[in-house]
Order: structure tokens, then C-alpha cells, then sequence
């Protein structure tokens, strides 16, 4: 396939949610590649701190405007500025604990972003869409635990889940409608880690919801202990089991995820898993963390956590043969390179 920056234009594409963890580490993968990122992110959930990392990290200062994805006045004028040839729809929610409390904003931010992205996109023939769908969408595996793209679908067990399910089944509408688009709907498993320069990294805002920034900042002494949600599962040692993808190769399947869609004539709607293959439990990344850093994580055990997944990990065949990606990085590395992300964000809060 032919990457977009070999036909010799300025390739913009839009990152909404391109401060974010996963959104900042994408810019840098596509600006490595030759495209021009375009970061659309109003810093509801992302931190400032990153900007000087990305500057570092790409030699200028991004291309950013801060705006919010549901106010589609404001998203317009970006279309009408930038000749995009791509979208990559980061911005959204994504705590699944919050989202059972508090399940509008999930529903209006999540949702409402995405029609206005598609909306916007159609209007201007920006026709590659690359949506961040997440594993969620297999709620509970039954039987197996690893998941291909074609694999029996439950119900997902939050509201976060149900709007990427959601999103995923507003975008197979639209492509119904719309045949000409190129659509993939990437589904992360959990994503780990920070840039290995640790310039960008993770930046939680409030108590960390997801497991390893919360295994970081109890290292570092942020938080005073590690609850463990569960100890009496049906998995290997009790504890819930997840493919932990590290986000320096989720952010490059981005890139191979534009440069496909884009590669096509015709339109065309995938979904693929961008997962490692190899499930971790909770106790096998606290032991990681340990060896890691050299020291040992005050820990406990608590109840289980609403709504988690038993167990679940991916298949990615598709992504290696579809995109001709793999995860490089393995699970040590991604607890390496938080741990020394967390080591430099140590004086913020
Ligand atoms: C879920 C999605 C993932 C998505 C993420 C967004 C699944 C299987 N995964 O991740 O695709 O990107 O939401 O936030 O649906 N844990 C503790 N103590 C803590 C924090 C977490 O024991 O303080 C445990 C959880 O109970 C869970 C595991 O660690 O078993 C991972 O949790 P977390 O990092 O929050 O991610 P998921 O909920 O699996």
C-alpha cells in the first residue's frame, strides 16, 4: 500500500482528543510518518504538561485548538481551515466506574462528539475515519477468553462499553448510507505505558480509575495503597485477567490504520483488535512492577468492581494481516516506561 505522505501533499489529518494519552502519543507517530496532525482537544481531561513533551518529541510546536467536539460551530471552522484527508476520533470519556454513576455524560460527550465528527467529515468528504473502539464492545467472553473481530458480542457491562458499541453501530449506519467512506473502528484492549523518552506519558486527572497509573503513584507514594478488586475469580491466580497493549504500538496502528484506509478506492468498514495476544493478571503486573522498580507496591485485596470483565484478552491476527502490525513492546517495557514517566511527573498533581 501506498502511505499517504509518499503522494507528496500536506496530509492533514484531525486527532480530536490529541492531548490525551492515547490522542499525544498518536501525534507523534504521525507526524514521524509525515502527516500533520491537527490536535482538536478543549483539556477537560488532559493536562497542558503534555504540549512541551509533543513539542520536544516533533521538533515544533502541534498544531492544536481548543475546542470541544460537541460544539460543532466551533469543530467547522477547523474543517474549513484544514484539508483533511483523516479523522482519528480519540475524544471521549472513557472511566467505567464514572460512567456507571454518571451515565448522560458518557452518553452526550461520547455520542454527541462522534455525530458531530461524522457529520462534519461528510459534509467536507473527509472519508478515512479511524474510531477508538475498545475491547468493551465483547463485554463478557463466553467460553474462550481471547477475542477475534468476528467473536459473539454480550452486552457491555457500563455505560462507557455501551457507547463504543454504540459508536460503532452509528458509524455501520453511516457507512450504509455513505458507502464511499473508509471507516476502521480500532479496538483497544488496555493500553499501557508512556513514550520511552518519557516526555508524554499519562496524565490522570483526579485519582487514577485504571490500574497502572494507580500501581505508579502508589509506588511513588501518590496514593497510599493498591486495592486489588477481586481476588475469587475463575482465572489463574483469582485476579482479572487483561491484555495490556503498550501505547507507543497502539498509537502506530494508528497510523497503519490511515494509511489502509486510505490505500483503498472503494469505501470500506473494518474492525481490528489492536491487543498483544498474552492476558496478565492484576498479581502478575503488580510482580512485574516490583522486579521494575526494585521495590515492593503496598497492596491489598477489596471486593470485586462493578462491572469488570472476568478475563479477556485478543486475537490480532487480523491486525497483523490486515495492517501488518504486531505489538513490539511487551508488558515489562510498558510498566518500565510509566514507571519512569511517573519519576518525572512527580512534583505535579
Ligand atoms: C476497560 C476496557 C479497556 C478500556 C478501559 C478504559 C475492558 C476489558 N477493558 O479497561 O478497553 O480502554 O476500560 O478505561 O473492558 N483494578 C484494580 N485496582 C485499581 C484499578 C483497577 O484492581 O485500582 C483492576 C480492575 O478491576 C481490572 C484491571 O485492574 O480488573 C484493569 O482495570 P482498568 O485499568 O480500570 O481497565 P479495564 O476496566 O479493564
Amino acid at each position: 500500500m501506498l502511505p499517504l505522505k509518499a503522494m507528496g501533499k500536506q496530509q492533514y489529518i484531525l486527532v480530536t482528543g490529541g492531548a490525551g494519552y492515547i490522542g499525544s502519543h498518536t501525534v507523534v507517530e504521525l507526524k514521524a510518518a509525515g502527516f500533520i496532525p491537527v490536535i482538536a482537544d478543549d483539556f477537560r481531561n488532559a493536562n497542558r504538561i503534555v504540549l512541551n513533551g509533543l513539542t520536544e518529541l516533533i521538533n515544533e510546536e502541534p498544531l492544536l485548538h481548543e475546542v470541544d467536539v460537541c460544539n460543532s460551530t466551533d469543530m467547522r471552522e477547523l474543517f474549513e481551515k484544514y484539508p483533511f484527508v483523516g479523522v482519528i476520533h480519540f475524544a471521549a470519556y472513557k472511566a467505567v466506574g464514572e460512567s456507571v454513576l454518571d451515565p448522560l455524560k458518557y452518553y452526550h460527550n461520547n455520542i454527541q462528539g462522534l455525530v458531530n465528527v461524522l457529520d462534519l467529515a461528510l459534509e467536507f468528504s473527509v472519508l478515512n475515519v479511524v474510531f477508538s473502539s475498545s475491547c468493551t464492545v465483547y463485554g463478557e467472553p463466553e467460553g474462550v477468553k481471547v477475542v477475534n473481530e468476528d467473536s459473539p458480542k454480550s452486552k457491555p457491562n457500563s455505560p462507557y462499553g455501551n457507547t463504543k458499541a454504540i459508536g460503532e453501530q452509528i458509524l455501520a449506519d453511516v457507512f450504509k448510507s455513505n458507502p464511499e467512506l473508509k471507516i476502521m473502528n480500532l479496538r483497544y484492549f488496555n493500553p499501557v505505558g508512556a513514550h520511552p523518552s518519557a516526555l508524554i506519558g499519562e496524565f490522570p486527572i483526579g485519582k487514577p480509575n485504571n490500574l497502572l497509573p494507580f500501581v505508579t503513584q502508589t509506588g511513588i507514594g501518590k496514593q497510599q495503597e493498591l486495592t486489588v478488586f477481586g481476588n475469587d475469580y475463575p482465572t489463574i491466580d483469582g485476579t482479572c485477567v487483561r491484555d495490556y497493549i503498550h501505547v507507543v504500538d497502539l498509537a502506530k496502528a494508528h497510523v497503519k490504520a490511515i494509511n489502509f484506509l486510505s490505500s483503498k478506492e472503494d469505501g470500506v468498514i473494518e474492525a481490528v483488535n489492536v491487543g498483544t495476544g498474552n492476558g496478565t493478571s492484576i498479581l502478575e503486573v503488580i510482580n512485574i512492577f516490583e522486579e521494575v522498580a526494585g521495590k515492593s507496591l503496598n497492596w491489598k485485596f477489596g471486593p470485586r468492581r462493578p462491572g469488570d470483565v472476568i478475563e479477556i484478552y485478543a486475537d490480532a491476527s487480523k491486525a497483523n494481516r490486515l495492517l501488518e502490525w504486531q505489538a513490539e513492546y511487551t508488558i515489562s517495557d510498558a510498566v518500565e516506561h510509566a514507571w519512569k514517566w511517573e519519576q518525572t511527573i512527580v512534583d505535579y498533581e
